[in-house]
C-alpha cells in the first residue's frame, strides 16, 4: 500500500502544510512577494543582507520562499496560532539558517509588532497576510518597515471595503463607502487611503508599488518613505458614483466641493476618503518582470506573470474606473467592444485604458457624456 505524500511544492519550497489555513490559489501573491524582495536588493546591490517579517505565516510558505528564492538573510515567521509553531519551525529548518537569523513565534501580530517597536527592530519587507481589516495594527506595521522598505498587506473584509456593511466600513476604515460596480478597485483605494493616513500620522510617505485582488482578498504593496512626497496629500480624496447614469467622478479632499450633484441632474453616492493616486508603479512592475526573466530559477508561474503584465499596463490613473455594464445600460443593448471604445477615446485625445484590476472595466479622463457618445459609435 502506498501512502499519499503530504508535502507541497511551490517555487523552490517543499514543505508540509499541516491542517491549518492554506490556499494554493494565492500563489501569485507569494510569487510577487519574492519578486518584491529581490527588487529591494536590486535597488542597492551593495547592501549586506535583507530582513523579512512574515507576520501571519500559517505553515510558513512565504517565509520559506523569501529565504530560498528572495535571498532573505533574516527571517522572522510568526502566526498567532500556537498549534502552528512546531510546523513552522520544521518547515523553516530547510532554510539552513541558525537563530537569530531565523526565528519563529506564536504571538498575536499586535504583540509581535509592539515588541519590534520596543526593540527598534525593522525589516526590509513586512508581509501581513491578514484576515479581516488591518486597521488595528497598521501604525505598528509601518513602524516595523525600514525606510525604503515594503509593507505588503492583505485584507479580506470585503463586506466593509465594498460598501455592503457601511457602519463596519466607517468603524474600520474611518470612511463612507457606497456599493458600486468597480468594487475591487474601490476596496483597494480605501485600503491605500487607510495606509496613507496611518503613514502620514507617523510623518512617513507611501509609494504604492502593486495593488490587486481576485475579489476575495485585497492586496497592496507600498514602499514606506521617510517623508511624504510633495503634494502627496492631494492624493486623498472622495469618489462619486451616479447610479442613474453610471458616471464616476472624484476630487481631492483639499479641493472638495459640489461632488454630490451629477451632471445628469441626479444625486451621486460618495465614498472616501480614499487614495486617488496610482495603484501600481508600472516601472517597478516591469523591473519585477525583468528580474524574473533574468534568473535561471524561476519563482513565478505563468499565471502570476500574466497578472503582472496586466497590472503593469494600468497604473490606475485617472483614479475613477467605469464598468462597461453601466455604459451598456446608458446605450441600451449590449456593451461596445472595449478595445474599440478605448481606441476611439484615445484618437480624440483622451487618456483611456482597460483596468488591470477587474475585467470589463476601464478608465478615461473623458467626461462621461463623451464616453457614452463614443461608446455608441464603437458598437
Ligand atoms: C491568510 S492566513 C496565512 C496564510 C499564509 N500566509 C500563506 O500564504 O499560506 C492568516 C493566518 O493569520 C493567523 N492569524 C490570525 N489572526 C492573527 C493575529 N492577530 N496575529 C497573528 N496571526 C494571526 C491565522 O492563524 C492564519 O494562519
Ligand atoms: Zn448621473
Amino acid at each position: 500500500m502506498t501512502t499519499e505524500p503530504t508535502h507541497y511544492c511551490e517555487g523552490q519550497a517543499r514543505l508540509e502544510l499541516g491542517p491549518g489555513f492554506f490556499r494554493p490559489e494565492s500563489r501569485p501573491s507569494r510569487d510577487f512577494g519574492v519578486l518584491l524582495l529581490r527588487w529591494i536588493q536590486a535597488q542597492s546591490p551593495d547592501r549586506v543582507g535583507v530582513g523579512v517579517l512574515d507576520g501571519m505565516a500559517g505553515c510558513g510558505i512565504r517565509a520559506l520562499r523569501y529565504g530560498l528564492e528572495g535571498g532573505a538573510t533574516e527571517v522572522l515567521a510568526n502566526d498567532a496560532d500556537p498549534e502552528r509553531l512546531p510546523l513552522l519551525q520544521a518547515n523553516l529548518a530547510a532554510l539552513g539558517l541558525q537563530p537569530p537569523a531565523v526565528e519563529c513565534s506564536a504571538l498575536t501580530i499586535e504583540k509581535l509588532l509592539a515588541t519590534c517597536l520596543l526593540q527598534e527592530r525593522r525589516f526590509d519587507l513586512v508581509d501581513l497576510d491578514a484576515f479581516g481589516a488591518p486597521t488595528a495594527f497598521l501604525p505598528l506595521a509601518l513602524e516595523a518597515v525600514r525606510f525604503g522598505g515594503i509593507l505588503y498587506l492583505a485584507s479580506t473584509d470585503g463586506r466593509s471595503f465594498t460598501g455592503h456593511d457601511r457602519t463596519a466600513a466607517l468603524r474600520r476604515l474611518g470612511a463612507a463607502v457606497r456599493a458600486q460596480p468597480c468594487s475591487w478597485e474601490l476596496a483597494l483605494r480605501l485600503q491605500l487611503g487607510l495606509i496613507a493616513r496611518a503613514a502620514w500620522g507617523l510623518g512617513r510617505g507611501i509609494r504604492p508599488l502593486l495593488s490587486f485582488s481576485e475579489g476575495r482578498t485585497f492586496r497592496c504593496a507600498v514602499q514606506v518613505l521617510r517623508h511624504p512626497a510633495v503634494g502627496e496629500e492631494q492624493l486623498l480624496g472622495m469618489q462619486a458614483y451616479c447610479h442613474h447614469c453610471g458616471s464616476h467622478r472624484g476630487m481631492a479632499l483639499l479641493k472638495i466641493r459640489d461632488l454630490v450633484r451629477c451632471s445628469c441632474g441626479q444625486e451621486a453616492v460618495l465614498s472616501g476618503p480614499l487614495w486617488r493616486g496610482p495603484l501600481q508603479d508600472v516601472k517597478v512592475l516591469q523591473q519585477l518582470q525583468a528580474l524574473e526573466a533574468g534568473t535561471a530559477r524561476t519563482s513565478a508561474t505563468s499565471a502570476s506573470l500574466r497578472l503582472l503584465q496586466r497590472l503593469s499596463a494600468d497604473d490606475g490613473l485617472p483614479p475613477e474606473a467605469s464598468d462597461v455594464a453601466d455604459l451598456a445600460r446608458q446605450l441600451g443593448g449590449g456593451p461596445p467592444p472595449l478595445e474599440s471604445l478605448l481606441q476611439r477615446l484615445r484618437q480624440r485625445g483622451w487618456r483611456a485604458q482597460a483596468s488591470g484590476i477587474a475585467p470589463g472595466q476601464f478608465r478615461s479622463n473623458a467626461p462621461w457624456d463623451e464616453v457614452v457618445r463614443e461608446g455608441a459609435k464603437a458598437r
